[in-house]
């Protein structure tokens, strides 16, 4: 079977180096893969996870999602321009009240999370779309569905990724391209504790006292708490994708933490919206003790849905 070109953004640490490495792992050696990163000085944590694979199936090469210029560079660099799978995975979170936030900030996160998988796709879909193959696999959240307090600009910029993605699926399909939207839940990487640091940091002045203890006291310990209780670890993830990218059929939305299903299906049993909205705010308001309770009982399956895959 030939081998598949992949090519992986935002390797330097977390999701995307842990899906390099597994597809460069893989045992039937089915992908060579370019795990591109936007400062290559980041990159002894990857090639040390590498291993072996480092220059055999797994290259290392620059890549800033925010730069066209550096997108075409190692695009251009691969024979032939051929690339089988991309994988878009480089991305920013944020969160806080609205009005602490600088503007530019927030056109940081869109400029990464949205227009960087713009850019690449950009890049990418011609090619495809003249070998009538290909699968674009873009690292959504389950916050790309639901939108979650504090979480306002990093979910809409989720949200913006699904709307894309969703209308250029259809295209898609008329060329053979696949579409899949991967979409985590809480996952133990940097992403926690870069957010968690900026917010520890982060100038809360700007808004009234009522937000400013809402979000210290009650929204960072609940989110602490679903982190610790149902976050996966980004190699559950990569083996997920892989799946994914091996099927014959794969999905267009696919959700990584099955304990998370059941917050994003209100969404669904709901068309005026007040369902999920009336049950985050009891859950994170009215019922603590419960709230508690659960995380508990699903930290208890997530131990066994773990153990029992092992
Ligand atoms: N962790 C979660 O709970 C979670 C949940 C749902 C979805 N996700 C999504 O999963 C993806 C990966 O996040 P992660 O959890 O693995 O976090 P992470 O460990 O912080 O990784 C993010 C990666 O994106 C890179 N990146 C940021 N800006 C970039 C740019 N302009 N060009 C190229 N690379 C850039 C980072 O590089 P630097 O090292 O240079 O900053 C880093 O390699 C993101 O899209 C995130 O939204 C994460």
């Amino acid at each position: 079977m030939a081998t598949r070109r992949v090519l992986v953004t935002g390797c330097s640490s977390g999701i995307g180096l842990a899906v390099a490495v597994r597809l460069a792992k893989d045992e039937l050696q089915r992908f060579k893969v370019v795990a591109t990163m936007r400062d290559v000085e980041k990159r002894a944590a990857l090639e040390t996870a590498a291993g072996e694979t480092l220059g055999r199936s797994l290259e290392i090469h620059q890549l800033d999602v925010c730069c066209e210029d550096s997108i075409r560079e190692c695009v251009n660099s691969l024979p032939g321009r051929r690339l089988d799978i991309l994988v878009s995975n480089a991305g920013m979170g944020m969160i806080g009240p609205l009005e602490c936030q600088s503007v530019k900030c927030m056109q940081d996160v869109f400029n990464t999370n949205f227009f960087g998988l713009v850019r690449l796709v950009k890049e990418v879909l011609p090619d495809m779309k003249r070998r009538q193959s290909g699968h674009i696999v873009v690292m959504s959240s389950v916050m790309g569905i639901q939108g979650l307090l504090f979480n306002d600009v990093y979910a809409a910029s989720k949200f913006a990724v699904e709307g894309l993605c969703e209308s250029l699926a259809v295209q898609a399909m008329t060329f053979n391209i696949k579409m899949t939207l991967v979409e985590p839940g809480p996952v133990l990487t940097e992403f926690e504790r870069k957010v968690y640091e900026d917010a520890q940091n982060m100038d809360l002045s700007g808004t009234d006292d009522e937000t400013a203890r809402i979000f210290r006291e009650i929204y960072l310990p609940y989110s602490g708490k679903v982190f610790s209780s149902l976050g996966q670890r980004p190699e559950e993830v990569a083996e997920q994708i892989l799946e994914l990218i091996v099927s014959k059929d794969p999905p267009f939305r696919h959700q990584t933490n099955r304990l998370y299903t059941p917050m994003t299906a209100m969404k669904h049993a709901d068309p005026t919206g007040r369902l999920p909205l009336d049950a985050f705010y009891r859950i994170i308001f009215q019922h603590d003790r419960l709230f508690n309770a659960s995380l508990g009982f699903m930290r208890f399956l997530q131990k066994r849905m773990t153990k029992s895959k092992v």
